[in-house]
């Protein structure tokens, strides 16, 4: 197998631990993102990192209990780098000092200038080819204490007005730290940090998709030896890399369950069903129960019991399948990064639900089945990376997200037939329109919706009286925030013409301009 050099980035909870992990896959390197009441003096011999960051935070070295990494870090004879609240905690365990801000705290856009001290920051290996030619480099700042005493065996390299020691080191220990965040795109060279730290740590930077995939297929043979697995195929791009990963490893000893709940969009389960068994070749159970679901759902317009009513059959309907392929010993599954990684919780409790998930959840248990989870390891568009590695047809890795319960969060209220085909032709409709305009890539969502009313309206010289529909459209990066896509008035009125021509029972179209916060992406 393999063996990467691994980085290790202590989390202490800040909002952008994740974009330090971005980073660093982007310079092919491998790292982890742990919580810092995980990481004790066995686990960080155990790791056995070539580095470690430790990340911003909100908390603040004064307060009892304050989060602090292991002692033991500073005597591996490792670099290491700390940022914001790492770097304060770095300092206060190295016998530097930090002091509450008064007058000090720096939120934003900041300028970190060479020091004037006579060190000549050009000179520190993490800062090669960083501070622009009047050795001034804009940074984005974000912190309330500060500070006031370096510990030491530290120098000065960078200072900001409101931060003395944005940049400090101990050269000939490596250790480096920054008040600032470089991981943030406000930071616009904070990439080159990271490449200097890694470059000086001794990174190879040989974490490709062709190594993951060739390492992954032994894990995964490793994992599963003869035994069979089963795998929920939704038709997005996380389950299908999954799919096509672990038939590569077993061939047949993977069947694949495809549900169709009769709330998939127009020619979708026809699309799935011929790549993955046509294409690929792979067992494929198509198991149309749509009968079943739609009425189940009938009358039922409460989105959590939409929801609730959904993932409950998807489970029963999954399981019944499942069965059928015999002795089963594993389920597959397209979890990536961001699902598995456990943030640390200052609140203590878990967050608000704002909608029920559709997952296959409580399913591995039931059935008393393990997991494989071949992204666990992978960001979003990681997966889209391994996708091409393993030759998916590329306008199937770029497919915009579509939910788990499907078109029934997009028809608010009452679900019935009439209006689920009507809503496919016109998502139809809606979506050529964009591909035609060159725009679906640019969006990260976009999708029709049917309202639950109907309003009067005019076509020829009769009167109707029919559905109106929502359109909508959204930029995002994880589908935690989004923007909404700005079309022209142009596109927008072509886009209604054609749907209102060619859909039939449709007489009023929408564009939905709500942002996330303060709406979800999907209207349920
Ligand atoms: P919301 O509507 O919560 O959606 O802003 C954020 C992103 O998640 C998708 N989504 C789901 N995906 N099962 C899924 O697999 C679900 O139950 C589900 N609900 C929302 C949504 O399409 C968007 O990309």
């Amino acid at each position: 197998m393999i063996h990467h050099d691994k980085l290790l980035i202590i989390d202490f909870g800040s909002q952008v631990t994740q974009l330090i992990a971005r980073r660093l896959r982007e310079l092919s390197v491998y790292c982890e993102i742990h919580p810092y009441h995980k990481v004790d003096a066995g686990f960080l011999a155990n790791f056995a990192p070539r580095a470690v960051i430790l990340s911003g935070g909100p908390a603040s070295v004064f307060a009892a209990g304050a989060p602090l990494p292991p002692p033991t870090l500073f005597d591996m004879n490792i670099p290491v780098l700390g940022i914001c609240y790492g770097q304060q905690a770095m300092m206060h365990t190295l016998g530097g000092r930090v002091e509450r801000g008064h007058g000090t705290a720096e939120f934003g856009r900041a300028y970190v200038t060479k020091a004037s001290d006579g060190v000549a920051g050009g000179d520190l290996a993490l800062l090669q080819g960083w501070f622009a030619p009047d050795a001034r480099e804009q940074v984005w700042m974000s912190h309330g204490d500060h500070v006031s005493q370096i510990a030491p065996g530290f120098k000065v390299y960078g200072t900001s007005p409101n931060a003395p020691f944005a940049i400090t080191a101990d050269p000939a220990r490596h250790f480096y730290a920054v008040q600032f965040h470089p991981e943030v795109h406000h930071t616009p060279k904070g990439a080159k940090l990271f490449e200097n730290f890694v470059r000086l740590a001794g990174f190879k930077g040989d974490w490709t998709m062709g190594a993951y995939r060739a390492e992954a297929v032994a894990k995964i043979r490793a994992q599963v030896g003869d035994a069979k697995v089963i795998c929920g195929l939704s038709g997005g791009v996380d389950s299908s890399v999954a799919a096509v990963l672990i038939h590569e490893a077993i061939g047949d000893q993977l069947t694949c369950v495809f549900v169709d709940h009769g709330l998939l969009r127009l020619g979708e389960a026809e699309q799935v069903v011929t790549m993955f068994r046509d294409t690929y070749n792979m067992p494929l159970i198509h198991a149309d129960e749509s009968d079943m679901f739609l009425s189940a759902l009938a009358g039922v317009s409460d989105p959590e019991v939409k929801r609730k009513t959904i993932g409950r059959l998807f489970i029963d309907v999954f399981q019944k399948h499942a069965t059928a392929v015999g002795g089963a010993k594993f389920l597959a599954q397209g979890t990536l990064y961001p699902d598995v990684i456990e943030s640390v919780s200052f609140s203590g409790g878990p967050s608000v639900t704002i909608k029920s998930h559709h997952n296959v959840g409580g399913l591995p248990e039931k059935m008393g089945l393990k997991l494989v989870e071949p992204l666990r390891e992978l960001f979003k568009d990681e997966v889209r990376a391994l996708g091409r590695e393993l030759g998916l047809p590329p306008a199937f890795i770029g497919r915009h997200p579509f939910p788990g319960p499907g078109l029934a969060i997009r028809c608010p209220g009452e679900i019935t037939a009439e209006k689920l085909d009507i809503l496919r032709r016109a998502d139809a409709v809606y979506i050529d329109q964009i591909r035609k305009h060159g725009l679906y890539d640019e969006i990260w969502q976009a999708f029709a919706a049917i309202l639950p009313m109907k309003t009067v309206g005019v076509m020829g010289d009769g009167r109707t009286y029919d559905y109106a529909l929502a359109l909508r459209a959204v930029t995002s990066v994880d589908g935690m925030t989004a923007d909404t896509y700005p079309f022209t008035h142009a596109f927008l009125g072509e886009t209604m013409t054609r749907i209102i021509n060619e859909v039939g029972g449709v007489n009023r179209v929408f564009y939905d301009i709500t942002s996330k916060p303060p709406g979800t992406i999907e209207l349920e």
